[in-house]
């Protein structure tokens, strides 16, 4: 199978097969957050499953910025053990165990954060629960600078703790992404306006890490094909900004697509032929392709591994990203090797509230209660209701407010 082939990174790290779990936030760390032992647990479950590689979910690189209440913070060396016992998780195992670090701009819950940052002072405006979102201050140069230094450092630490490499989000409407976009970036100095000026954030981000890390160290990136808003980001200049980091030197670039305003990362919103298409950002791949030789990963609707095989046969992307399957058939690598399991097959969860369930919030929640079962060592549940999902959000909110948090 070309899913069963290895994958050799510019930097010279391989990657045993080509099936990639991609990034889902745990959601499991509040408090302190520190990874604790479901969190590590769940991870354990998912090597065992035999991928290629697993990102994890994005990792805080500020304890200012956090992007919802469970998130896992790395800024300094507090919980450097708990690390060393989440990456220890590959060790001797051929899997590959990459953290997304993120930050979180303007995308942050008003409620856990003093103060939200972003590029501009933009507010994110989501369909529902829009009051979830603050009006942010716009960042200074020095804090920029603080921030590019964050990502480097984070990721300096967790590549002592032991984990093989690391990819940064620069997608779904974050911070990276924040600086990319035109409706978010409004800045008059020379870390806005023209594509130079926006893509100047990233390209600084990427090189701190590298400068860290070393060359021999995979770094990859999770970005948008488009952010799918009138005078967002666009496919055209996604695909320049691609090049300019496949050119840097980047190891693996994943494409996804939208934000929290179009959450079209996870097929919320596009057309009902592209989700049923399965690879909803299939078209962009294949455009760049021919741009740059840096392999590409592509997440997004992948459900049969006809689909899958046929992507990987045609050229247009080296490596199959999946996250929700994944949550459901947390060993679907080798089941899908084993040739036991062909489709994916994922219920949609739905309120039956329009604007509720066009969100995805109920979706990527659903998913996430599947994420704490795996790690309370239960089985996924496949008929939980959506109205499930409610309850326990309000559970979490409890738990989290007697946390103090
Ligand atoms: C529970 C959940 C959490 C997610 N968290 C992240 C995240 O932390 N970082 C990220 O880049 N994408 C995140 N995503 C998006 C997925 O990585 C992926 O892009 C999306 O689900 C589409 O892929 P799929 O159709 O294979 O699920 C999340 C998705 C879900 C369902």
């Amino acid at each position: 199978m070309y899913l069963q082939q290895e994958l050799t990174l510019p930097c010279g790290v391989k990657l045993q097969n080509r099936i990639a779990k991609s990034a889902m936030s745990e959601n499991m760390a509040p408090g302190h957050h520190a990874p604790t032992n479901t969190l590590i647990h769940v991870y354990k479950r998912w090597t065992d499953g035999g991928s290629g590689l697993l990102l994890t979910g994005n990792i805080m690189i500020d304890r200012k910025a956090i992007g919802e209440p469970g998130n896992v913070v790395v800024e300094d060396k507090t919980h450097f053990a708990l690390l060393q016992q989440w990456a220890s998780v590959v060790k001797d195992t051929g899997v590959h165990l990459w953290p997304q670090i993120n930050h979180p701009g303007r995308q942050a819950i008003g409620a856990i954060n003093k103060e939200v940052v972003a590029p501009s002072a933009v507010r994110t405006n989501v369909q529902i629960m829009s009051s979830l979102f603050k009006q942010p201050r716009a960042l200074t140069e020095i804090e920029i600078f603080d921030i590019i230094e964050r990502f480097g450092n984070t990721a300096l630490i967790l590549k002592e703790a032991g984990f093989t490499g690391v990819q940064i989000h620069g997608a779904h409407g974050y911070l990276v992404s924040q600086f990319l976009s035109p409706l978010v970036n409004q800045r008059k100095d020379k870390w806005g306006g023209s594509l130079e000026n926006r893509a100047r954030f990233v390209l600084e981000v990427y090189r701190n890490i590298r400068k860290k890390v070393g060359n021999a160290f995979p770094v990859g990136i999770k970005i948008n094909s488009a952010d799918f808003q009138r005078g967002g980001f666009t496919e055209e200049e996604s695909m320049e900004v691609v090049k300019l980091l496949g050119a840097e030197g980047m190891d693996l670039i994943e494409v996804s697509g939208g934000t929290y305003e179009q959450p079209a990362m996870t097929g919320a919103g596009l057309k009902k032929s592209t989700q049923e298409r399965e690879a909803y950002f299939l078209d962009y791949v294949q455009k760049v392709r021919n741009l740059l030789s840096t392999p590409l990963m592509l997440t997004g609707g992948f459900r049969t591994v006809a689909t899958m095989e046929r992507a990987l046969s045609e050229g247009a992307l080296d490596v199959v990203g999946i996250a929700r399957p994944f949550t459901l058939y947390p060993d679907l690598p080798n089941r899908i090797f084993a040739g036991e399991l062909t489709y994916l097959d994922i219920p949609i969860p739905q309120m039956g509230l329009k604007r509720l369930d066009a969100s995805g919030a109920v979706d990527v929640k659903w998913h996430e209660i599947q994420i704490h079962r795996l790690g309370k060592g239960k089985k996924p549940k496949t008929n939980l209701s959506a109205y499930s999902v409610i309850g326990h959000n309000l559970s979490v909110m409890m738990k989290n407010l007697l946390l103090g948090k």
